[in-house]
């Protein structure tokens, strides 16, 4: 079995784009975190059960710092010399001399396709290359230089304990690698500008193809799980796969803000929220909302509902630009949302009283947050120093979600038996510019209107 056998090609695609961006990302880390040994893993693969595990989705900041996606990889960055001094520690493709090549499921390149080689991933990614069984004495002679080691934790359980031995269980020098680049991710360049609106584009080619198969969903006993599989379709060709569970909640389960179980019927009268990504092979991710009536024609009171949700959307959009506050397009927003229910006859108090601090009332029916940073991750950045971005300034750059909605419970008895079960959230993906901002999934039609000659004009 070892004899006659051909060399095989090349595993990674040339001039990955990653690559010069890569470089001078580690620079600026090894700035805001000079004499230090960083550890960045890219993360291994979770059992699903016995040997089935899920499918592996590299790190998001190793991906970020080296364009490698394979599993079980470690960059180690060495700024102590003040530069990055970077080593990409890999996992050697089995070779066909050994066990491993022809009996390990999990590893063995015959079971799960060739891994490039040492030499591949230097060439391709521009970095120095060890084999990661070289890791453990290699930390241990680099432990005794660095001021400090930190790892990003949770990726990689193997490394976890390797640091904990080099210099113990405290947890915080770690978070703050993690708080660091997730800080320096905030704000994306061109090219990142460019791969989040491929994501969006392609996650628009999915609400169509959904729209395309409406009647098919319609006729089928779980319509909502017809239309995440066809969503999921169209996710993989266009990229990784969906960028988180989709949500597709017919009915009372759009007042179920992440309902993923997606095993309901399509019943005429209700609608449909879909809340649906596509993720790139660069991690990029879209997210993006909209609700539709299963009939194609809103009723009136839904008609209503949803034009509330989209002038508390606008009232957010129209907020932003670099310089405001995080918080101010959220709460534009709740006050949007706050005023249109005092209206409603919903919220029997002044817009003051509704909005105070410790009152807050709209968010009995709006609950979630009206928007969150969207790039590599789908809620990204969640790490960052709360001062960078919660209660921190948008800059131009930032791109980010704004999706407020209004979600009533079919067991609220605060409001009218017609309103229950009824649940309406607008998310589109925007990024943040000197002056205003641009909408990248203007594209999807978002007016009641709109949406209703969309669904017209896709019908089979
Ligand atoms: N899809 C999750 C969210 O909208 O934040
Ligand atoms: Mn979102
Ligand atoms: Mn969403």
């Amino acid at each position: 079995m070892l004899a006659g056998w051909d060399d095989m090609p090349a595993v990674l695609a040339p001039d990955n784009p990653v690559v010069t961006y890569a470089v001078e990302r580690r620079a600026r880390l090894a700035q805001a975190l000079p004499a230090e040994l960083l550890i960045i893993p890219a993360g291994t693969a979770r059992v699903r059960s016995n040997d089935t595990d899920y499918t592996f989705r590299p790190g998001t900041d190793h991906v970020w710092l080296t364009g490698n996606t394979v599993a079980e990889s470690v960059l180690v960055i060495d700024t102590t010399g003040g530069e990055a001094d970077a080593v990409l520690y890999l996992l050697p493709p089995s070779g066909r001399a050994t066990d491993e090549f022809w009996q390990d499921p999990a590893l063995g390149d015959l079971w799960v396709g060739p891994r490039p080689t040492l030499a591949e991933t230097a060439s391709a990614l521009g970095l120095e290359t060890r084999p990661l069984s070289a890791l453990d004495a290699d930390l241990a002679q680099a432990a005794r230089r660095a001021r400090r080691i930190r790892v990003v934790p949770t990726l990689d359980e193997r490394v976890d304990d390797l640091v904990r031995g080099l210099c113990g269980p405290e947890l915080a020098p770690h978070l703050l690698l993690k708080s660091t680049l997730d800080e320096l991710r905030l704000i994306k360049n061109d090219w990142e500008l460019a791969q989040l609106q491929l994501a969006v584009d392609a996650t628009a080619l999915g609400f169509e193809d959904c729209l395309r198969e409406w009647d098919a969903a319609r006729a089928a006993p779980r319509g909502e799980r017809y239309l995440e599989g066809t969503f999921h379709r169209r996710s993989r060709l266009e990229g990784e796969g969906p960028a988180y569970g989709s949500v597709v909640g017919a009915g009372d389960h759009a007042t179920t803000l992440h309902w993923t179980a997606n095993d309901g019927p399509l019943r005429d009268g209700d609608v449909v929220l879909m809340d649906m990504g596509v993720e790139l092979p660069s991690l990029f991710s879209a997210d993006i909302t909209r609700v539709f009536p299963v009939t194609g024609t809103f009723t009136p009171l839904q008609r209503d509902v949803y034009s509330i949700v989209l002038r508390a959307q606008q009232a957010g959009i129209d907020t932003l630009r670099a310089g405001v506050a995080f918080q101010d397009y959220q709460d534009a927003c709740s006050r949007s949302l706050a005023a249109d229910l005092i209206d409603l006859g919903l919220l029997h108090c002044s817009l003051d009283e509704a909005l105070a601090p410790g009152n807050q009332y709209q968010r009995r029916w709006s609950i979630s947050r009206a928007g969150h940073m969207l790039g590599m991750d789908v809620h990204d950045c969640n790490h960052a120093p709360v001062g960078s971005y919660l209660t921190g300034r948008l800059a131009a750059g930032h791109t980010l979600t704004v999706e407020p909605g209004l979600y009533f419970q079919r067991n609220d008895l605060t409001v009218p038996e017609e309103l229950r079960g009824l649940g309406i959230r607008i998310e589109d993906d925007l990024v943040v510019t000197e002056t205003a901002s641009v909408t990248l999934s203007a594209a999807l039609p978002r007016t009641p209107d709109a949406v209703e000659s969309w669904m017209s004009a896709l019908a089979a």
